[in-house]
Order: structure tokens, then sequence, then C-alpha cells
């Protein structure tokens, strides 16, 4: 269960930041263009909202499984502080601003939906991107797939 919780939740990754970037471009393109922000337009962010939160729940369900998390554990040690408290806490802020992002957008006048969402998604994509165990970063142990 623990292996193939981790390889999803590695594969995954990929599935958010591809999704980000196209919804994070299209609303840049509208907002530039000045062009009507539409229910197609939303779908898209609505995608990379919902792979966004699949994520945060795997995220969770390996939390109770992985060795890397130690509540109470040792915090001088980078890897289990990283598992145990700032990857999720990063996470937990991104998927936050995606979702408040994604609800304004829709509630907001027509002029304002392209730009709301594009500075939401690009600031929790920003932070994503700071809070993944990228395998450069060697002590966390992390995978590219
Ligand atoms: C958009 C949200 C998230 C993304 C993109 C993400 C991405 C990743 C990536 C790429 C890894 C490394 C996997 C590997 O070793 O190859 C990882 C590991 C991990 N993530 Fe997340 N994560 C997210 C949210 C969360 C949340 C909210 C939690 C906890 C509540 C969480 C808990 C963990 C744990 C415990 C590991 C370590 C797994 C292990 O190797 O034992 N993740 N995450």
């Amino acid at each position: 269960m623990y292996p193939m919780l981790t390889h999803a939740h590695s594969g995954i990754r990929w599935v958010v930041l591809g999704l980000l970037i196209y919804a994070i471009y299209n609303s840049f393109s509208k907002m530039n263009g000045k062009k009507a922000f539409g229910a197609g337009d939303r779908k898209i962010n609505l995608f990379a909202m919902a792979a966004t939160h699949l994520q945060i729940i795997l995220g969770f369900v390996l939390y109770t499984q992985s060795p890397k998390v130690m509540a109470g554990g040792d915090m001088s040690n980078s890897m289990v502080r990283f598992f145990t408290i700032e990857h999720m806490a990063y996470m937990l802020m991104a998927a936050v601003l995606i979702t408040i992002g994604y609800a304004w957008s829709k509630r907001t006048t027509d002029e304002k939906k392209a730009k709301i969402a594009f500075w939401f998604y690009l600031i929790a994509f920003i932070i994503i991107m700071i809070g993944i165990p990228w395998p450069f970063r060697e002590e966390l142990g992390g995978g590219w797939f």
C-alpha cells in the first residue's frame, strides 16, 4: 500500500503542475487580450483545482503511512521536519489559494474573473514548486516520478 501511494502521489504532481500551468496561461491570455472569461475557462480552472484537491487527500493518507513523518520527532532532522510540517503547510496554503481563487473568480464581475484566477493560481503554483521535495534536494529523498 505505502509504495503504491508514494508512486501515485509522486506521479500526480505532474498532472497538478501541468493543469496549473495551463490554467495560468489560459487566464493570462484572457486577461491580456481582454477577452471574456467563460464556462470553458472556468472548467480548466476547475480541473486544476480538482487535481490539487485529490493530491491533498492522497497526501493526508500518505501522512499516516510514511516513515518520513514523525510527529514529536527530531525537528533538527531536515527530512523529518520537511515532511512532518513544511511540505503539508506549503501545500495546504497553495490549495486554499486555489480554492479561493476559483470561487472568487466565479462570483466576481466579468472583467475581474481572469485576473483573479491568474494571480491566485500563479502564487499557489510558486508555493507548490517551493514545497515539492525535488530530487536535487538530496536530503529529502524524493524522486522524479
Ligand atoms: C499539491 C499538493 C502536493 C503535491 C504536489 C505533493 C507532492 C509530493 C511529492 C512530489 C512527493 C515526493 C514523492 C517521491 O518520493 O517521489 C511528496 C511526498 C510526500 N507528501 Fe506530498 N504533495 C502534496 C500535498 C501533500 C499533503 C497535503 C501532504 C500531507 C498532509 C503530503 C504528504 C506527503 C508525504 C508524507 C510525503 C512523503 C512520502 C514518502 O516518501 O514517504 N503531500 N509529495
